[in-house]
């Protein structure tokens, strides 16, 4: 069965990519020492924090890991406990990149570099997250988890949906489709 929830979760997968190889492109940029426009740095951020972690990471954490937990997947170890871990180093991640953001546009000494390195530490981060998810984690779900399990997610999504704002999510989600799949640079405004 593949279910509505994993299908969900996967096309918010996409999204995510899609900003991720964007801040790919942003890093190399910063090495060619190009300028990057700080609007768009900070629409990322917005993103990053609404997004992928307030509703895609609150989805799976809150919701989805619990299920596959109550479907004899361990809470700890490999890979629940460790992909929880990571959701939480992205948010610390996120935090140190709107700083770096704002010493960019301070044009403070070394913001570049410090810029560069935060951006990376995201990517890196996404990368290896979302393919242990996609190549792991979900094709374990749609193994045991029920019909009514799924139900019950997409219930349970919806409201954490009305709870961010529907036109909140799709603004972000147009946001993220705006932007190349190719990594290249954010361009200077
Ligand atoms: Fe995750
Ligand atoms: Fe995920």
């Amino acid at each position: 069965m593949k279910t509505t929830a994993i299908k969900q979760m996967t096309a918010e997968h996409r999204h995510i990519e899609t900003v991720i190889k964007s801040l790919e492109g942003a890093a190399a940029a910063l090495e060619d020492r190009q300028r990057l426009d700080v609007e768009k740095l900070r629409k990322v951020a917005e993103f990053l924090r609404v997004y992928a972690d307030r509703r895609h990471h609150q989805r799976e954490e809150v919701l989805f890991f619990p299920v596959l937990v109550k479907r004899g997947v361990p809470g700890q170890g490999c890979p629940l406990g460790g992909l929880n871990h990571e959701h939480e180093k992205s948010r610390a991640l996120l935090a140190a990149l709107e700083e770096r953001i704002a010493f960019y546009e301070q044009e403070r000494p070394g913001a570049d570099q410090v810029l560069q390195q935060a951006l990376r530490e995201i990517v890196k981060l996404y990368q290896h997250h979302l393919w242990m998810e996609d190549a792991m984690v979900f094709p374990l779900a749609e193994k045991v988890i029920s019909e009514d399990d799924d139900r019950e997610l997409l219930g349970k999504f919806a409201d954490l949906d009305r709870a961010i704002g529907p036109g909140v999510i799709a603004r972000l989600e147009q946001f993220a489709g705006g932007l190349s799949l190719r990594a290249e640079p954010i361009p200077a405004a």
